[in-house]
């Protein structure tokens, strides 16, 4: 089989990247490992930038997202004794949205069926060759366990952190910088309508607690745990006995609602950057390249960033011959990628319990700092709304 782009992956960045293309005429194919319906019921991020629903809107995936979604005007911050919002509109004109990426992938997914293009699902021993040459290729074997082959100008890496794309680069062409963190967040989904209009981050002595949502109806929450902890150590009455003091230490008289928990996990924390993010006619996008710890939500933006600029790039290449853009991709999303591994790397020391009683008397500096100075909130929102995604 040939095409113009071979993307490796279907989550939301080879999703979206196939979508977008397709809307420029671009062909591809993509070649993922799990089923359509693992893909379709992962639960993750929720959180969009601005920028996110731009890209979203102007590709024709937007209209549920804007009928659905909820726009926050900005976030929660809050320690023991005290609650504070911050906004982002009055400080930089950009509001974010809730509406999780599990939405998003079923708003991608239903797009792609209705234009008819390709994808393999369940594929397995999916392998990219010849990234060094003209004629760079992708084998795998199908969900019938037939042997394939694609050929293509292209192969886009959108695995994931796991997947086969960021080791096709060789050694001695690569450079990894990666931070691990001492702490985990243990995620819960409840049935229970959300206690807050906003989120809310909260630091405690206890540890970090986080108030998400995914609808009117359903509630998402975090505790900070260990690394190693055991879900099976976390019965229902202890997490919301957790959720109940460290998000209730905010604010006097704030109760926190309770229900069902339809889903409990641990999340490991760590922040992880590959450059380059071309190699010859391989390129890496979202996790496959990069990974940041869930504190502001940055990764599934990033991961829209980077297709939304590798769309362009490849666009200008395959169908106009001019490269520059394609050559210039790498160190466009890097400068992006660098600023938000700063930022989430940032409130995730700021807002989790760890070192000593210095280092909370320091983080609690931060946070007050926060909300105290303008200058400080204005670079605390305009990090959060997300920056433009734009080569130059
Ligand atoms: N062969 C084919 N596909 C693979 C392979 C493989 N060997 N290994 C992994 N994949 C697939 C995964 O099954 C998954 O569907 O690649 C996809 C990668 O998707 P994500 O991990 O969601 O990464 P990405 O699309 O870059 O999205 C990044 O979404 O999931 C969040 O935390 C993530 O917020 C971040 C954003
Ligand atoms: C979420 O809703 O899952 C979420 C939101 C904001 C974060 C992290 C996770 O910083």
């Amino acid at each position: 089989m040939r095409t113009q782009v071979a993307i490796i992956g279907a989550g939301p960045a080879g999703l979206l990247l196939s979508h977008l293309l397709g809307l420029q005429g671009i062909g591809s194919v993509l070649v993922e490992r799990q089923s359509a319906d693992h893909v379709r019921s992962r639960i993750r991020a929720g959180m969009l930038e601005s920028g996110t629903v731009d890209v979203l809107t102007r590709a024709g995936v937007g209209e549920r997202l804007a009928a659905e979604a909820d726009h926050h005007r900005g976030v929660y911050l809050q320690w023991p004794g005290e609650r504070h919002h911050v906004d982002f509109v009055d400080l930089v004109g950009r509001s974010v949205s809730v509406y999780g990426q599990t939405e998003m992938t079923k708003d991608l997914m239903a797009a792609r069926e209705e234009a008819g293009r390709p994808a393999f699902y369940q594929a397995s021993e999916v392998t990219p060759h010849g990234v060094d040459t003209d004629r760079p290729h992708v084998t795998f074997t199908d969900s019938d366990g037939a042997s394939q082959r694609v050929d293509a100008d292209v192969v886009v890496g959108c695995d994931g952190f796991h997947g086969p794309s960021r080791r096709a680069v060789p050694g001695q062409h690569q450079r990894v910088w990666e931070r691990t963190y001492p702490f985990a967040w243990l995620g819960v989904l409840a049935d229970v309508a959300p206690s807050t209009d906003e989120l809310i981050y909260a630091w405690h002595p206890d540890g970090f607690a986080m108030h998400s949502m995914r609808s009117a109806t359903v509630s998402r929450l975090y505790l900070q745990v260990r690394p190693d902890e055991d879900v099976a150590d976390w019965s229902d009455d202890r997490i919301w006995a957790a959720l109940t003091t460290r998000l209730g230490a905010g604010r006097e008289g704030w109760e926190l609602g309770t229900g069902p928990i339809t889903d409990k996990s641990v999340l490991p924390m760590r922040s992880f950057v590959t450059t380059p993010m071309r190699h010859g006619r391989l390129f890496l996008a979202g996790d496959a390249a990069h990974i940041v710890p869930p504190t502001g939500a940055k990764g599934l933006n990033l991961a829209v960033a980077d297709v939304s600029l590798l769309a362009d790039a490849l666009t200008a290449w395959l169908r106009d011959g001019r490269e520059e853009l394609a050559d210039a991709y790498s160190d466009t999303a890097l400068r992006r990628v660098w600023r938000c591994t700063h930022f989430s790397w940032w409130m995730t020391n700021t807002f989790h319990r760890h070192g000593d009683d210095f280092d909370a008397q320091l983080q609690l500096s931060q946070l007050r700092r926060v909300v105290d100075s303008e200058a400080a909130a204005t670079e605390f929102a305009d990090n959060y709304a997300g920056l433009p995604i734009r080569f130059g």
